[in-house]
């Protein structure tokens, strides 16, 4: 570099300028190259970690007995969007009333009983069942069933703190009061449904979707080809609009029946996978992952990848993704 260009610089950056060519040299072809990398979590060592935790973290220490999927090529969280967790909630505790910006769902993989109340309503939820607390609603819950509770929780925090727009908010009642009937928007937000349910924003309402449904579509579109690339996928949908999940994540259950295997393929969304049921193997990039019930597994965007179910019965994934964000922005590319 010359001194002329180098006083020059030094000039810029004196009075908060910068060159453009001091950041890009040359009008080069570019594609994404995600700064995190993919990860497999043990399903074996995440529930021996969330036993102990049972043992010697209680809720006086912290608001959550919660273990993060943390993805180490990150500083904090399992995508750069989105984080998936593991909570556990013992009988007799509970969660006091809050409400944040950030949009959370859970997926219950052990347990039955437990109370998640949102806006009003109070959801019973049990093993496999799927539930939301979209943005800024209030929600707290309570587990009275006699039996400690394991579920995911998958929020799009980091996102959040990427955008800096973090408010959160404890509730000053403690506790909500439960003014809705039991069933309330299961019995209101399907095909029949009253005139004055319409969708006001972007945000969904609060759904619980019972794993009993879920099994009963899996089963009546096991049959069907399903996606090249995923094999069955039931979408988690906003009950009023058919929708993404929540409008920053796409939450979903997949099915690869015995012996499937599908298409690799690459897109800018990430994913994360968490086996519900089943064992099989999945390579994304160049490596290959064996995976069993309990195991979780993230997808960075733009890496290659595809499932194998290697084993008789179908195997189940409860899927996690940005997509919707990427559609929102216009940043969704796909390639097979
Ligand atoms: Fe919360
Ligand atoms: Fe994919």
């Amino acid at each position: 570099m010359s001194e002329l260009l180098k006083a020059f610089e030094d000039e810029l950056q004196s009075k908060n300028f910068k060159g453009y060519w001091q950041n890009v040299q040359g009008d080069v072809y570019r594609e994404p190259v995600p700064s995190y990398e993919p990860c497999h979590w043990r399903g074996k060592d995440l529930f021996a970690a969330i036993e102990k935790a049972g043992e010697v973290v209680g809720l006086d220490l912290s608001f959550r007995r919660v273990i993060q999927l943390w993805n180490p090529s990150l500083k904090n969280g399992t995508t750069r969007t989105l984080v998936l967790n593991l909570q556990m909630l013992k009988s007799g505790e509970e969660a006091l009333s809050h409400r944040h910006i950030a949009g959370a769902v859970r997926f219950v993989v052990k347990g039955s009983g437990a109370r998640l109340i949102v806006e009003g309503e109070s959801f019973e939820i049990g093993e496999g069942d799927f539930a939301t607390t979209p943005s800024w609603t209030w929600h707290d819950h309570e587990n009275n069933a006699g039996q400690t509770m394991l579920w995911l929780d998958g929020l799009d925090s980091p996102l959040v703190r990427l955008l800096e727009t973090d408010f959160h908010e404890p509730d000053p009642r403690k506790k909500q009061t439960v003014n809705k009937p039991e069933g309330y928007s299961a019995s209101t937000l399907g095909a029949l449904r009253p005139s004055w349910m319409r969708a006001h924003g972007i945000q969904p309402p609060a759904f619980a979707y019972k794993w009993a449904d879920t099994e009963k579509a899996l089963n009546k579109v096991g049959e069907q080809p399903g996606d090249p690339y995923d094999g069955i996928v039931l979408d988690y949908g906003n009950p009023l609009t058919g929708g993404p999940t929540l409008p920053t994540m796409s939450c979903q259950i997949h099915m690869l029946r015995s012996g499937e295997k599908t298409k690799s393929h690459r897109h800018t969304s990430s994913t994360i996978y968490y086996v519900h049921r089943g064992s099989g193997v999945s390579t994304i990039g160049d490596k290959h992952y064996e995976w069993e019930q309990g195991d979780s597994f993230v997808v960075p965007l733009w890496y290659h990848h595809h499932h194998e179910n290697t084993a008789k019965d179908p195997a189940i994934f409860f899927v996690m993704s940005d997509k919707p964000l990427m559609d929102a922005i216009g940043h969704y590319r796909e390639q097979a």
